[in-house]
This record gives C-alpha cells, structure tokens and sequence, in this order.
C-alpha cells in the first residue's frame, strides 16, 4: 500500500508537472524564458556524440584564424608607425556610391560621439569626461588617411576599435573619405 501511494504522488506529481508545462495542444506554452533558449545553434555544453566531446566548448588551435580573416599588423603599433605604413587604396573615389556608403558607416557608428557633421559634437558626447574630438579641425584635420584607418581599426584612448563593426576594409575606407567630404564642406 505504501507504495503505491509513493507511485501515485510520483505519477500525479508528473502529470501536474506536464499540465503545467503544455496547457492542452491548442494553446501556446507557456514561456518563462525568451526565445533564446529555443535556437538551434549549439548550446556551450552540448555533447557531439560523433566527436565524444563537449563540442560547444571547443577551442580553435592555437594560431588558426577564421576562414577570410588578415590579422591587422599595426594593432599594437603606434599611429605614428600605421600612418607610414598604411596607403588608402581608394583614396581617389569620391563617386556618390563609395561616399553615401561612408556615410551610411559613419552615421551608424561614428556620429553619435563625433557629431554628423563630424565637430565633435555627438548626442552622447556631453556625456563623456574627456570629449570625442572634432574631425574636422587640426590637429585631426592633418592627419593622413591611414591614421584614420588606424584609429577605426585598432581604436584610439579610451576610443574603442570599430573593426569588429565595420568588417569590410572598404567600408573603412569609405568611413575615411566621407570624413575628407566633411572636412572639405566645413572650410567652405
Ligand atoms: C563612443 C564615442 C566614440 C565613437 C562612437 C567614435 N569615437 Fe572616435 N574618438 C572618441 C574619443 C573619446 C576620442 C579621443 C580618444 C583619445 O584621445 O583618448 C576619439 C578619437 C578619434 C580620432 C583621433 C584619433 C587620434 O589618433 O588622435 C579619430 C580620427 C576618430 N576618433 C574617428 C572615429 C571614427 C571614424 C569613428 C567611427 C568608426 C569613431 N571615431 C567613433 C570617441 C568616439
């Protein structure tokens, strides 16, 4: 008798549990967490029977990159050291195209703390102790295009690198020589 009983808590508390769970098959379960949870990526301690291992935590090799993926080499230098070094391969394309894609990139990623017009006067940047600096005035008005590609790329200070943003190298590019655009229509 006392068993049955224990199977019969166990079993009702089973029930329960699914009732709770899944309310009938015409109403949507009840979610306490978000979708993240339903993705079909694989989750950090997935098994992968077929390797035997824990394959969401796998660790690529030591010393491989991702497939498409050069290792920027000015990283840890100095500006001073990338400016020297680096050449804008665009640096004659003001066509409409290239510079409204610079401009779509800067806009996004640049203007809230530059400002549109690139005087340093983003929406966020009365936030900041020490201020984004304008673009459009020296001692950033002398710079060379490939401190600019530098400064998005490796990042600057306390100014973040935008290469995991802006992927492409050309857009970079084109982020450089929207900026020349602005500079050009502030001394007008
Ligand atoms: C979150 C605010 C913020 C954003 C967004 C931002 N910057 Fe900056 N930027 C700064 C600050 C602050 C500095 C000054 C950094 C320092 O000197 O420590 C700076 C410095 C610079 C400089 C001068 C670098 C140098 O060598 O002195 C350039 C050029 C520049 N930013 C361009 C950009 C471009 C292009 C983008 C967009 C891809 C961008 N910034 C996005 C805040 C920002």
């Amino acid at each position: 008798m006392k068993l049955l009983n224990k199977n019969l808590t166990a079993i009702s508390l089973l029930a329960l549990f699914l009732v709770a769970c899944n309310a009938g098959k015409d109403q949507t379960n009840i979610e306490i967490f978000d979708d993240h949870f339903d993705q079909i990526s694989v989750k950090a301690q997935d098994w992968d029977p077929k390797l035997g291992m824990d394959a969401g935590m796998r660790i690529p090799p030591e010393g491989t990159v991702p497939k498409g993926f050069k290792p920027y080499k000015y990283r840890f230098q100095p500006p001073e050291v990338a400016e020297k070094a680096i050449k804008n391969p665009y640096a004659d394309d003001f066509s409409p195209a290239f510079i409204e894609r610079g401009k779509n990139r800067y806009d996004i990623y640049c203007a809230v703390c530059h400002g549109t017009g690139g005087a340093g006067d983003g929406t966020v940047a009365e936030k900041f102790l020490l201020k984004p600096p304008s673009l459009i005035v020296d001692p950033i008005l002398g710079f060379n295009d490939g401190r600019f590609f530098h400064t998005i790329t490796a990042g600057k200070g306390v100014m973040g690198a935008y290469d995991k943003q802006i992927r492409d190298l050309k857009d970079r590019w084109a982020v450089v020589n929207y900026i020349r655009t602005l500079q050009k229509k502030s001394k007008k």
